[in-house]
């Protein structure tokens, strides 16, 4: 029988490099806070335990961990790390889960582009090779930043050297640490607490690991990503660009793969958090973000329109040109193409909603909701101050102003400003005949 798998992710650091005040591990990626993309790769492994190792300042990490984190069957605990003396250190934070032997995953919060397929591949290969610790490296034309691998004689994974500790030489190895490693907990546990801060940050570096493992003879192995794309992490602003890029690149792909027409994949966003089903066609210039956002078969988005959090899109609705949406339903058949806001808004199937309709959905201090019914016609340039609602078949004028609480009954046409019912000519008396 295999030994239980662990799994660690290390979020504790400052992360300065990348400026702002929030962690790094919080910048948003597509509708998920950072940590949340290594969080869910590992949650497709389902380790026995994940814990997440926190600075003293954790909370908005537990709650986003919380809050996205795709699988609620998966124990997780957070550990702390009063102060970030380095990557070794945080892992120590954290011995306290692993009193039972067996394997531990760990990675860092800043690695939003692992896959489960590669982090099951280094788990076999390391219980294959049955070593004390397997590091997952790779290769890169630009190195710069990443602690170089360093191999003896044979071959072997002799050390790994941080680039603030590295000589010329050093410097030039193109194999890098990717901060991805399966370790035998407890035992190396010993080794790590035997490591010392003597490097130019003054830190328990987690890569000195290797170097203690060796020297006691211990078997350390390595498996090499073939795409280094999967274990880019990010420490500058430049860097966390490429992330957002090639992630982007990973959600539009599977939506295209699932049979969802997305006409310009290089001008399209799409959070991760987002819903299409097969048969919405997503036209260039389009931003959809989540959560809680979802387009139905048959839909047509965009061009340049932007689905914010909570839009749902019934089947064959339409939300056109420059129209921005949230936490709004649209049912079957509902139109807005053009020059729209629709916010905290109930629109019935089948209705048309005129060029620059605004619903005016916060009165500066509270937000509220717009309903109209079903095959309501609202015309161009109509401002419906929230709270109110416009009754099923019912007409708004062009430029009418529906004015807050007013209730437009079923079938009636309001027109002007504010909008009052229009007055239906009367028929000619006999006295005209
Ligand atoms: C680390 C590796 C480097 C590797 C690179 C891959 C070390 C010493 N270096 O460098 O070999 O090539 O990742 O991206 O491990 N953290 C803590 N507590 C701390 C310090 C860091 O929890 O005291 C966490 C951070 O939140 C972060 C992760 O560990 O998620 C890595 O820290 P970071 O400062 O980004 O290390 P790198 O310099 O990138
Ligand atoms: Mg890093």
């Amino acid at each position: 029988m295999t030994s239980p798998l662990y799994a660690a992710v290390l979020a504790a650091g400052e992360g300065t490099r990348l400026g702002g005040a929030k962690p790094k591990v919080l910048t948003p990626l597509w509708g998920l806070p950072a940590i949340c993309w290594p969080v869910n790769a590992i949650f497709g492994l389902e380790p026995a335990r994940l814990d997440v190792v926190v600075g003293a300042d954790s909370g908005g990490i537990r709650e986003s961990v919380a809050n996205f984190a795709l699988d609620s069957s998966i124990q997780v605990e957070f550990a702390v790390q009063s102060e970030p003396r380095g990557t070794g250190h945080a892992v120590l934070a954290a011995k306290d889960a692993w009193t039972e032997a067996g394997s531990l995953l760990v990675m860092y919060g800043d690695c939003p582009l692992t896959s489960t397929g590669l982090l099951s591949a280094l788990v076999a290969h390391h219980r294959e090779v049955e070593a004390k610790l397997t590091v997952l490296t790779t290769v890169l034309d630009d190195p710069t930043g990443y602690g170089r691998i360093v191999r003896g004689e044979e071959g072997h994974l002799a050390a790994i050297v941080e680039e603030a500790d590295a000589d010329e030489i050093i410097r030039g190895v193109e194999e890098v640490n990717t901060g991805i490693y399966v370790m035998e907990v407890p035992a190396v546990l010993e080794d790590l607490a035997t490591v010392e801060a003597g490097n130019a940050q003054g830190e328990i570096y987690l890569t000195d690991l290797v170097s203690a493992l060796c020297a006691r003879g211990a078997k350390v192995s390595s498996f090499q990503a073939d795409d280094c794309t999967e274990v880019l992490g990010f420490n500058n602003q430049t860097e966390l660009a490429v992330a957002r890029a090639l992630l982007q690149k990973e959600i539009l792909a599977e939506h295209l793969e699932a049979g969802v027409e997305i006409v310009d994949p290089n001008s399209t966003f799409i959070d991760k958090t987002v819903t299409l089903e097969p048969g919405a066609c997503i036209l260039p210039g389009t931003v959809i973000e989540g959560p809680g956002t979802v387009v139905g078969a048959g839909c047509v988005v965009g061009p340049m329109a932007h689905l914010r959090a909570g839009t749902h899109l019934e089947p064959g609705s339409k939300v056109g040109n420059f129209t921005e949406t949230k936490q709004t339903h649209l049912g079957a058949g509902a139109k807005a193409n053009h020059l729209s806001y629709l916010g905290d808004a109930e629109v019935g199937p089948g209705s048309n909603i005129g060029a620059g309709t605004i619903t005016a959905n916060y009165d500066g201090k509270d937000k509220h909701r717009t309903v109209i019914g079903k095959d309501a016609f609202v015309g161009s340039g109509t401002v419906i101050v929230a709270p109110a609602s416009v009754g099923d078949g019912s007409t708004t004028g062009a430029g009418a102003i529906v004015t807050r609480e007013s209730e437009v009954p079923d079938g009636d046409t309001w027109v002007g400003v504010p909008a009052r019912p229009l007055k239906k000519a009367t028929p000619p008396s006999e006295d005209d005949a």
